[in-house]
């Protein structure tokens, strides 16, 4: 497994890591715990040290199972986890709701200082190696919010800071008040928008690029076969993206890349993934995976390299999927 520094941090993360959204279960159709933790620990197993989570995936489940499955393994991680999506006082933007539970985008210093106490408890350690704002908060400056994260970094409680879901004058703001290390934004085969301003600045300004959702939530993994059905609260059960005809046109195109991924031996998930990978500017690939197997299969695509031209040739590939 590749490792790449999170910005000016010195931290090496592995190029791939884990992320543990749907291992929260929140809009993603439930979780089977045991899977959970088998699949964090298949994943370390096979070389991921960065993980990724947040309070806000099942309002604290996903935390909670990642400090299970880290215990007696902290030194093997790279720890990542976020604030500013909370439900413990209404204050900021309501942003959405979670098991009857409004939650809001806020982060301010007196909010923050209670969300980092609760995700050290939950997830067994006493310091976060990336602690990234995960929503950006209109009602706080951001000025604020970067104080009260470099306090908590010389109190030893974090170690590098990031954003997520941000705009270039968001990254600005944070910058101007002190040393940002990483950003973590949306980007996959699907979805290149990054390519426009965020990835550039992430490579002009020395930031990580954590790209979510690689696998556009399954769809690239070729595996999404038109007659899936999904839970209602899975949130593919709503999306444009994962009605039968357009898996069936995604299917198409992959079916086209499949020559590339068996000349590798390897799968459409995983060519995916390294594709992500080598776009210039992302640093590392965050991958959702929920058993042991797909763990495993995910944590081998940080070993696929491919070559120019073949990544052209995926490229054009691209523009072919239906918009
Ligand atoms: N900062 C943010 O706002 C934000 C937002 C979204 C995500 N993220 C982070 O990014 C991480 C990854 O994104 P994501 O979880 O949204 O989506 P993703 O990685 O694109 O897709 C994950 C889903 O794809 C399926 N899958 C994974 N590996 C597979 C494989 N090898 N073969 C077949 N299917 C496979 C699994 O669902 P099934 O098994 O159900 O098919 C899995 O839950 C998150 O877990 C989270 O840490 C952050």
């Amino acid at each position: 497994m590749r490792k790449r520094v999170l910005g000016q941090s010195g931290i090496e993360a592995s190029v791939i890591g884990l992320g543990t959204w749907a291992i929260g279960g929140w809009m993603w159709g439930g979780v089977e715990a045991n899977d959970s933790v088998r699949a964090i620990q298949a994943a370390i197993d096979a070389g991921i040290n960065l993980i990724d989570t947040a309070p806000a995936y099942g309002l604290g489940l996903s935390e909670q199972i990642v400090g299970e499955a880290i215990r007696g393994r902290r030194d093997q991680v790279v720890l990542a986890t976020k604030c500013g999506l909370q439900w413990h006082t209404a204050q900021g933007t309501l942003f959405l709701e979670q098991a009857g539970k409004p939650i809001y985008k806020f982060l301010g210093a007196a909010s923050i200082r209670h969300e980092i106490e609760e995700s050290l408890r939950r997830l067994g350690t006493s310091y976060i190696d990336l602690y990234q704002t995960h929503w950006q908060d209109d009602t706080t400056p951001i000025a604020e919010t970067m104080g009260t994260l470099l306090d908590l970094k010389k109190e030893g409680k974090i170690r590098a800071i990031g954003a997520s879901n941000a705009a270039t004058p968001h990254l600005d703001a944070y910058r101007a008040a002190g040393q940002l290390d990483a950003d973590q934004e949306k980007f996959n085969m699907l979805d290149r928008r990054a390519e426009d301003s965020l990835l550039p600045y992430a490579e002009r300004h020395q930031l990580a690029f954590l790209a979510y959702s690689p696998m556009a939530l399954g769809l690239l993994t070729g595996k999404m076969s038109p007659d899936r059905r999904f839970a209602d609260d899975d949130l593919r059960s709503r999306s444009h993206r994962f009605t039968p005809e357009y898996r069936r046109q995604v299917l198409d195109v992959l079916a086209r890349m499949q020559p590339m991924a068996d000349d590798h031996e390897i799968t459409l998930a995983q060519l995916a993934l390294a594709w992500t990978a080598a776009v210039p500017g992302v640093s590392h690939v965050l991958a959702g995976s929920r058993n042991p197997a797909q763990a495993t299969e995910n944590a081998a695509a940080g070993a696929v390299k491919l070559s120019d031209h073949e990544l052209a040739t995926i490229t054009a590939l691209i523009d072919e999927f239906p918009a």
